[in-house]
């Protein structure tokens, strides 16, 4: 029998929901730090660095959609901010320790939809590794 109350189970989830909103707001300034390194990106295997951005921009916007309606609907209004952005210095240092925050997160989204977005997110991250880091 579990002894958790209908007032401390409303608390949980809205201390879950203020943690999910402030992770969507971190992916949703991720998402345009890569915007900020695609139009500013030069020298060599720029070009294909540039184009492998926008393919990652594109991919990884509409699973960021996905993950907020879902949680919305599963959350209820969720209040996001979306951090200040700035461009990198190394970017694929900056890259993979997104990758990294994702994996440490992931275990905000409880319900196995919710994981199978975040899984697709973190797809689309190391897809853009995989182009940026082995192909000029
Ligand atoms: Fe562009």
């Amino acid at each position: 029998m579990s002894t958790t109350t209908v007032k401390e189970q409303s608390k949980t989830l809205a201390s879950d929901a203020m943690k999910v909103s402030h992770l969507l707001g971190e992916i949703f300034s991720f998402n345009s730090s890569l915007k900020l390194i695609h139009w500013s990106v030069t020298g060599k295997g720029s070009y294909s660095a540039h184009i492998a951005l926008d393919q990652a921009i594109g991919t990884l916007l509409d699973v960021t959609d996905r993950l907020v309606e879902t949680s919305f609907a599963y959350l209820g209004d969720l209040n996001i901010t979306i951090p200040e952005t700035h461009k990198p210095a190394d970017f694929v240092a900056h890259i993979e320790e997104f990758y990294h925050t994702m994996e440490r997160r992931r275990e905000l989204f409880t319900e196995t939809f919710s994981q199978s977005i975040v899984d697709d997110y973190q797809e689309g991250i190391k897809q853009l590794l995989f182009r940026l880091k082995r192909l000029e």
